[in-house]
């Protein structure tokens, strides 16, 4: 049995690292809220700049993130946005665009590549009429995680880019894992995302920061986005702490990704050679693997169950189907042995 645990449950579980606590321990901060600390301004520049993008701001998490750019660009009453309807906005956020912020969502449906069809995006733009909201804003997921850390191609985006300026729209990324869409893709991140007036990213995901997201658009649109922040309560005072390790995550991490992505790969290979499990190494295109389970005796539920006795978890997708993501903390021989660990366990599961 390995001595460490195997954590593929997320990207998200990744330990900040010896020099991120080292970063943090030494960030010269004063406080955000103001706009006076050193850190979070400098890190905030860097971020935009890498970005392509005028502006960015930190906000605690890709939650936030999401929903202040979706209230700057739907800022006023009876807005409407178009999205994906397995989207992680549309999904996972508890529906706070419209709880919170009164926007309607309209849902497309996202194809298995997280894709929505360019002609249903155009068909669900409403022409004005007093019954319909007013449709203001698309949202896309890049790399998309319901479909599997499927990446959205440049051009696909700027096609989407050229919809919404044609209809007076804005565009907006869930870019939660633009760094993994940009490495697969080998485009640079400020060229995928040149068509959207905002995007958010997050930092505690492949990049291994331990919190927080920055969110980056023109300088009017930060500006809005600062004092949204503020109203819901993500205004936080020496957050230089946090900036410092996540500067540490974007120097240290992005170079690693496309070994993820490689390990990823390796990793559907060898789930492939198992019996009673199902999946297609040439749709692992990041740091994700979704595998189905063949065998009814075996539910996602009751692997996730015997696999943690091995310590490697992980967690169902479905009702057939676990979802195995990788991070940088995950090591060639943890790949390996997460696979011997799969093959037992389906093994004591069918004695
Ligand atoms: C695609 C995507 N967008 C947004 C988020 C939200 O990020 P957070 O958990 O930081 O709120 C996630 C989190 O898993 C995500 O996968």
């Amino acid at each position: 049995m390995a001595s460490k645990v195997v954590d593929l449950r997320s990207d998200t579980v990744t330990k900040p690292s010896d020099a991120m606590r080292a970063a943090m321990a030494a960030a010269v901060v004063d406080d955000d809220v103001v706009g006076v600390d050193p850190t979070a301004q400098q890190f905030q520049e860097e971020m935009a700049a890498l970005m392509g993008k005028e502006a960015a701001l930190f906000v605690p998490s890709g939650t936030m993130g999401n929903l202040i750019s979706v209230l700057v660009h739907c800022d006023v009453r009876g807005s409407e946005v178009i999205l994906g309807d397995d989207s992680h906005i549309h999904v996972y956020e508890n529906g706070g665009i419209s709880t919170i912020g009164g926007v309607h969502p309209k849902t497309v449906r996202n194809n298995p590549d997280g894709t929505m069809d360019i002609d249903k995006i155009v068909a669900a733009i409403r022409h004005p009429d007093l019954h319909y909201p007013t449709t203001r804003l698309i949202c896309l997921e890049n790399t998309h995680g319901n479909c599997g850390g499927k990446c959205l191609s440049v051009e696909y985006i700027d096609k989407v880019g050229e919809i919404a300026k044609n209809h007076d729209l804005k565009l907006h990324i869930d870019g939660a894992r633009i760094f993994n869409a940009s490495v697969a893709l080998g485009v640079p991140v400020d060229r995928l995302v040149k068509a959207a007036d905002s995007v958010s990213v997050c930092l505690s995901k492949g990049l291994g920061a331990p919190v927080g997201s920055v969110i980056v658009g023109s300088k009017a649109f930060i500006d809005k986005a600062r004092i949204l922040r503020k109203t819901l309560g993500g205004g936080m005072r020496q957050v230089g702490v946090l900036c410092a390790a996540a500067q540490v995550a974007v120097r240290d991490t992005l170079g690693k990704l496309e070994d993820d992505h490689r390990k990823a790969k390796a990793l559907a290979e060898g789930l492939k050679k198992i019996k009673h499990i199902t999946v297609d190494p040439a749709s692992v295109e990041t740091n994700m693997v979704f595998f189905d389970i063949t065998n009814p005796r075996i539910s996602p539920d009751n692997l996730c169950q015997v696999l943690e006795q091995h310590n490697v978890l992980a967690m169902p997708a479905s009702s057939k189907s676990i979802r195995f993501v990788l991070h940088y903390q995950i090591s060639d021989s943890d790949v390996q042995y997460a696979l011997t660990s799969v093959e037992k366990a389906i093994e004591e599961l069918l004695k």
